[in-house]
Parts: C-alpha cells; structure tokens; sequence
C-alpha cells in the first residue's frame, strides 16, 4: 500500500457516514422480516482509518467497525481483506470490542472476486438478505461479479466505483495500452465505452486519417456508470455522489444499486438511499 493510500480525506468520512446511515435504517427496518440478515464487506480493511496525512491524522472507525456497531443487529458479518495482516488486526478488534459479535463474524481472507462469487451460490437468498459494501482503492471488481451479485436478487450494494482510475485509463487519444483497455472493459462489463466517450478529431493527422479525441464530463460518465449498473441490476439511484480529492478531482462514485425485484423493496431502498444521497456536501 502507497503512503498516499494510508490516508483518508473529507470523502472518506463522506462515504462512511452513507454507509452508517444505510446502516441503521437496514438493520431497523428489515428487523422483524423474517430474512438473515448479512453485511457482506468486500474491502473490509482493518477496521480502523487515518484521515490526514503523515504529519497530522485522526484514527477513524472503518465500515467493519461502523457495521458492528450499528442500531440494529446482522445475523452475520462477512469481512473480506486479502491483506493477511490487515485481516488479523480486524480479527483481534472484533476480539477486543466486540466479543459478544465474534461467532457472528466470518474474515475471508482471498481477492473478493472469488469469495463473493461462492457467497453467491452458496446462500439460500430466499431466506437472506444483504447489504454488500463495495470499497476498493482502484479497479479491482470484476462485471462478473456484479452480474453475481445482482441474480441474487437479495443484495443491495453500496459501490465506490473508481471513478478516477477508469477517466485515467481511457486517455486523450484513445490509445489505450491492452491491459488498460481489458480493465476497463472488466469495469464496465463492455466495451461501449469507447463509442460513448470518443469522437473523430475534426483535425485530420499527417496521414489523412482521422485520430481519436477523448469527450468525457464528469455528468456524462456519472450517467453512463449509472446506466451500465443498470443493465444487470433492478434499479440503480441516479443520485450516485461524487467524492472529490482535496484538489476538487472526481476520485469514486458512490452508486446505490438494488438486486431486488419486488417493486415495494426498490422503493423502500431507493427512498432511503436517494434521501441519504441527496445533498451534494462540499468535500
Ligand atoms: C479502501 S480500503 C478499505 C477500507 C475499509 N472499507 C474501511 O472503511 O475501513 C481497501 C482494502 O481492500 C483490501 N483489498 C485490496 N484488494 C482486495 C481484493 N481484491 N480483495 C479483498 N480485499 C482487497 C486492501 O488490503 C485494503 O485493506
């Protein structure tokens, strides 16, 4: 992990108090369904965060933290962190406060692609619920995943898409090198991309042939971010926010996507979701 990576900012705290606030409305309002409830941390970190930098920080609870303690109770917490050490100093944190949730609690130690995909097959989603909590630092999740994740039809996702890492990797001029190009089609679950987010340059090149020009606002890739989660998944809000960087940057976009089919369970979600979403707080 980068130095830069260790530190959280404003849209650290911004993105945990959406979470925490889903949080509690979830677990209050689903407590008397007769559903398992299940919070699925797919970056589940320490548990713990620092939001600064080197010189000056403050230690923050994480999403595995804000999850244990929120108002209501899951019936099970999966945490996923590939980072062994990450994942034992989680493990001792549940020991030390919170011992009475600690047979609640399975840490997954692998790449959540993989152990996501058996969660998916393994539980009994007519009788379980879940909130799955998506954070990661860069493009790690896969479409295929998602695809999992939404025919379960029973998991609501909170996903940090990493809004900056796809604008970088499609380049001004749309060469894009193969790797890059691959992730990027892993991320969007296509290629579409590219005849959404390039146009002919109107200036002809040395060779008479026409070079590419990348045409992508932040309004208009938020839209198609939104648009793709919503070929796979019932509904996605379109009052995914923007985390900025402290230079005012897009960094993640945090989408609110609904596995559900039922029409009265989107539209509790969604109304909870979008009134948590809807003010776009300065970061
Ligand atoms: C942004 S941090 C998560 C922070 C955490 N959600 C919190 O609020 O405290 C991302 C975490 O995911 C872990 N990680 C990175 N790639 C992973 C992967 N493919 N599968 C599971 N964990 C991964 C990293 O070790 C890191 O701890």
């Amino acid at each position: 992990m980068s130095t830069k990576q260790k530190f959280g900012g404003p849209w650290t705290v911004e993105k945990l108090n959406i979470l925490s606030d889903y949080l509690n409305f979830y677990t209050t309002a689903l407590k008397n369904k007769d559903f398992q409830l299940i919070y699925i941390d797919a970056f589940a970190g320490t548990g713990k965060i620092k939001i600064g930098d080197e010189d000056q920080y403050e230690e923050i609870a994480g999403s595995a933290r804000l999850a244990l303690q929120s108002k209501g109770q899951f019936a099970e917490y999966i945490f996923i962190e590939k980072k062994k050490s990450f994942a034992k100093e989680l493990e001792e944190m549940i020991e030390t406060d919170f011992p009475d949730k600690k047979r609640l609690v399975k840490i997954e130690k692998k790449d959540c692609n993989h152990v996501l995909l058996q969660i998916c097959q393994k539980v009994d989603w007519h009788k379980a619920r879940a909130v799955l909590f998506i954070d990661p630092y860069a493009a790690d999740v896969k479409w295929e995943t998602l695809e999992a994740v939404a025919a379960t039809k029973a998991i609501d996702v909170w996903y940090l898409f990493p809004f900056h890492a796809a604008n970088r990797m499609m380049t001004r001029s749309g060469k894009i090198d193969p790797s890059w190009e691959a992730k990027l089609n892993s991320i969007f679950g296509d290629n579409s991309w590219r005849d959404r987010f390039y146009r002919d340059d109107p200036q002809f090149n040395l060779f008479g042939t026409t070079d590419k020009m990348k045409d992508a606002s932040t309004k208009e890739l938020k839209q198609y971010i939104e648009e793709r989660l919503s070929t796979i998944f019932a509904k996605v809000s379109n009052k995914s926010r923007i985390l900025l960087n402290r230079k005012s940057s897009p960094l993640f976009l945090f989408c609110f996507a609904v596995s559900n089919t039922q029409p009265s369970a989107i539209a509790l979600a969604l109304k909870v979701a979008d009134y948590i979403l809807r003010d776009q707080k300065p970061a």
